[in-house]
C-alpha cells in the first residue's frame, strides 16, 4: 500500500513493470500484453493527467458538497439497483446507431430526402440515450481513482466526439445529405468502439465499480483474531484472519466483524470514522452498517460482508461465510 493510502492492494513498484516508453506506444512485449502497453502508455500522457487533475480539482469539490443526494446515488446505480448502470445504458447508444448503420446499407433509394427518417429517429434517440450514459458516466468517473481516473477520462472524451460526430451526421441526414450521414455515422461508431475498449479494460481489466468482495470468504473456521484486551472500545482496528482483512469494533460490550476492504474500489474501512454504529469509508464517502453490512450511502451498491465473532479464552475469534453445503440431486432417479 502507498504510504497514506486508504485503498488496499499495493501499486506495482517503481521499476517493477517495464512499460513502453512515451513515444512508442507499440513496444510489445507479446500477443498477449499489447493491451497492457498501450494502457500504460495512454496513461503517461501529459496533457490526459493535466486535464485530469483540473477536472478532479473542480468535480471533487462538488460531488462532496452533494454526496448525500439521492438523485447522485441513483446515478452510480446504487443500493437499489444493486449495480452500476452506467454499463447497461451505454447499450442503448450502441445498438441504436448501429440500427442506423443497417438501415443506411439497406437504403437502396438514391434520391435525397430531407427530414427524420427511420434511420434519423434511430440515431436521435441514441444521441438522447449516450447523454444519460455520459452523466451516469461522468459520475462514476468521481469517485474512480489514479490510473483507473485518466483512462476513465479518454474513455469519456472519446464517447464526446462520438457524440458529437452522431450529432453532425444527424445534422446532415435530415438537410438530405445520406451519403455524408452515413460516413458520419460509422466513423461515430468506430469511435465509440474505441472507448468501448477502454471501457471494458476499466471494468474487466481493473475491475472498476465490480464489487471487491464478491469472492471473500473464510475463515472457514473459528480463528484467533485479536486478543480481547488489545481492542480499544468505539475505535476501529484492522486486524488480519487466514488472509482476510478485517475491520473489528466493540462498543458497549458488543463486538462488531466486518471485512476491512470496501466493496467499492477496495478502501479501508478501519481508517473511516464510525458514527451511530456505521462506519464511512475514507475513499469515497460509502457507508457501512456494523450490524449487518447494509449500504446506506453509496457510490457502493453491494453490502459488506459482515463476520461472526465470539471470545474464547482471552482472544477474539472470528468465522467467515462457509460454502454452501451440497444438495443431492433431485429430479431424474440415478440408473
Ligand atoms: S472505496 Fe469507494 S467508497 Fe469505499
Amino acid at each position: 500500500m502507498r504510504p497514506g493510502s486508504d485503498q488496499a492492494g499495493d501499486p506495482p513498484a517503481a521499476g517493477q513493470k517495464a512499460g513502453p516508453a512515451i513515444g512508442s506506444p507499440f513496444a510489445i512485449t507479446g500477443l498477449d500484453a499489447w493491451h497492457g502497453d498501450l494502457v500504460a502508455w495512454l496513461d503517461r500522457l501529459d496533457w490526459l493527467r493535466t486535464l485530469s487533475d483540473r477536472l478532479t480539482a473542480v468535480l471533487g469539490p462538488v460531488r462532496e458538497r452533494h454526496q448525500d443526494n439521492l438523485v447522485l446515488e441513483l446515478m452510480h446505480g446504487g443500493r437499489w439497483v444493486g449495480h452500476p448502470i452506467h454499463p447497461a445504458l451505454s447499450d442503448l447508444p450502441i445498438g441504436l446507431w448501429t440500427g442506423v448503420m443497417v438501415l443506411d446499407a439497406m437504403d437502396r433509394d438514391p434520391a435525397p430526402r430531407r427530414g427524420i427518417d427511420a434511420a434519423g429517429m434511430l440515431s436521435a434517440v441514441g444521441i438522447l440515450a449516450a447523454g444519460a450514459t455520459a452523466l451516469t458516466g461522468l459520475t462514476d468517473w468521481t469517485v474512480s481513482d489514479d490510473e483507473d481516473r485518466r483512462v476513465g477520462l479518454l474513455h469519456g472524451l472519446l464517447n464526446t466526439v462520438a457524440l458529437g460526430l452522431q450529432g453532425a451526421s444527424l445534422g446532415t441526414r435530415m438537410a438530405g445529405r445520406r451519403s455524408t450521414a452515413s460516413a458520419l455515422g460509422a466513423a461515430s461508431l468506430t469511435v465509440t468502439a474505441a472507448a468501448g475498449y477502454l471501457g471494458g479494460h476499466l471494468v474487466f481489466t481493473k475491475g472498476v465499480m465490480v464489487n471487491r468482495v464478491a469472492w471473500t470468504v473464510g475463515p472457514r473456521r473459528w480463528t484467533r483474531a485479536l486478543q480481547e484486551a488489545d481492542l480499544p472500545d468505539d475505535s476501529p482496528t484492522a486486524v488480519e484472519a487466514e488472509g482476510r482483512q478485517i475491520m473489528l469494533y466493540r462498543h458497549r460490550g458488543h463486538l462488531y466483524a466486518i471485512d476491512n476492504i470496501c466493496s467499492h474500489a477496495g478502501g479501508l474501512l478501519s481508517r473511516g470514522p464510525v458514527a451511530d454504529l456505521t462506519v464511512t469509508c475514507p475513499l469515497h464517502g460509502s457507508r457501512f452498517a456494523l450490524a449487518d453490512g447494509c449500504v446506506s450511502r453509496g457510490p457502493a451498491s453491494q453490502p459488506q460482508p459482515v463476520l461472526p465473532t465470539r471470545i474464547r479464552n482471552g482472544w477474539i475469534e472470528v468465522r467467515g461465510s462457509l460454502p454452501a453445503p451440497r444438495r443431492p440431486a433431485t429430479g431424474r432417479k440415478q440408473p
